[in-house]
């Protein structure tokens, strides 16, 4: 059968993940891999989830293995509005809040709900491709603004809004991942922060912030405040998720957002699935209400911390002088720059001989820059592993 006729408009401009063809790669045993996303399962408390999946099937299945509410089971939207409260802002689990399954569906929720096709919306250079893939889905116009060290460069900023206004185009939203951003690990400086939500402001466009690796700050004194705590005008719509410090396989993630706002993304979000999965939101609730989440916070960030100087103690060695990356201080990534203008997609397959991957930037860069960069996550591979892959990469890319 022909389907190509029978595609909607949007379903043909789906975007396969420009990095999901490198999954077979990613899992191989044989290949050290920096070419991951996902969290590494030596952070998965598994015990103690299976012990609280014993307890919530036992004494609570007629709610846990039963539909739910959209918007999420009360206790969690509780627990949630207390870990948004630490991360410094106040939201009501009534009304501003709408747990989601992952953050991906929040952001297909706010794509869905706000977006229209040729709406423009701002992305970082470079961005997260999932966030990117949500909003090609509704036809969208992705718009690239700089980042430097520091994050989003606000006088780009202001420059891309300000064409976009005499061109008459009306931007939707920015889109932003100010901490530990994936794919760069890069932080949006405090100072910043307070710029983008001015510039918002301004011109009249909302900010879509999303922190799944705010919790996962290995440095003491790094301000890493959500811009939705200086949200004085509930132009913020801040996305949470509990994949990066507990496990993405509870697919559990949330939107704290405007009132009205929030009720239409349920009503999105209702057509989509009716309701997250209820014993995913059981067992985190019973974590949470064990007090359990801050040690688990506290050992992931360890770990991580650990791998982090693993793997920047090795490009220390082998790439000083030939490229540039982030110290990051946060998240699963760091992002290398090399100093010449070779394209690290053409490098990828001699490297694959090599035993030993990563991901070229440029499939980050909505608007067809950053060929020279590549991701690397430090969340897959042990340190040994990790000194030896670089050590090749180096060789390869290197070699006089
Ligand atoms: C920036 C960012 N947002 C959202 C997600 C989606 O996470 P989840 O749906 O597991 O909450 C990811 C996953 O890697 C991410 O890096």
């Amino acid at each position: 059968m022909q389907i190509e006729s029978l595609l909607s408009a949007d379903a043909r401009n789906l975007r396969p993940s420009a990095i999901r063809k490198f999954a077979a790669m990613m899992n191989d045993p044989a290949i050290i891999s920096f070419a991951g996303g996902a969290p590494s399962p030596a952070t998965f408390p598994a015990g103690r989830i299976a012990h609280f999946a014993e307890k919530v099937v036992r004494d609570t299945a007629a709610t846990s293995l039963q539909y739910g509410p959209t918007r999420g089971l009360p206790a969690l939207r509780d627990a949630v509005a207390s870990i948004c409260r630490e991360r410094g802002f106040a939201c009501d689990p009534a009304t501003q809040l709408l747990m989601t399954t992952g953050s991906q569906q929040a952001l297909y929720l706010v794509s869905a709900t706000l977006l229209d096709p040729g709406d423009v919306v701002l992305v970082e250079l470079p961005t997260y491709i999932g966030g990117a893939g949500a909003f090609y889905a509704r036809r969208a116009e992705l718009v690239g603004v700089a980042q430097d060290d520091d994050g989003i460069v606000p006088a780009a900023l202001e420059e891309t809004a300000t064409r976009l206004r005499a061109e008459g185009r009306r931007i939707k939203f920015l889109y932003t991942i100010p901490n530990f951003q994936n794919p760069s690990g890069r932080v949006l400086a405090a100072e910043r922060r307070r710029d983008v939500l001015e510039l918002a402001k301004r011109f009249d466009f909302l900010v879509v912030e999303d922190d799944p690796y705010g919790e996962l700050c290995f440095a003491d004194d790094l301000d890493t405040t959500p811009i939705k705590t200086s949200d004085d005008e509930q132009r913020v719509i801040y996305l949470g998720s509990f994949s990066k410090v507990l496990s993405p396989g509870l697919r559990t993630g949330w939107i704290v957002g405007e009132p009205a706002l929030v009720r239409q993304f349920e009503l999105t979000k209702e057509s989509a699935d009716l309701c997250s999965g209820m014993l995913d939101e059981a067992i985190i609730a019973a974590f949470c209400a064990a007090g359990e989440l801050p040690e688990q916070i506290k050992s992931v960030r360890a770990f991580y911390r650990d791998r982090r100087d693993a793997l920047l103690g090795a490009l220390d060695e082998h790439f000083t002088g030939r490229a540039t990356w982030t110290r990051t201080e946060g998240g699963l990534f760091t992002f290398v720059t090399l100093n010449d203008e070779r394209d690290t997609a053409e490098l990828l397959p001699p490297a694959v001989e090599r035993g030993v991957a990563f991901i070229p930037g440029g499939a980050f860069f909505v608007d067809g820059s950053g060929a020279n960069t590549m991701r690397l996550t430090f969340a897959k591979e042990t340190d040994d592993r990790m000194r030896e892959g670089i050590r090749r990469v180096a060789e390869l890319f290197f070699a006089a």
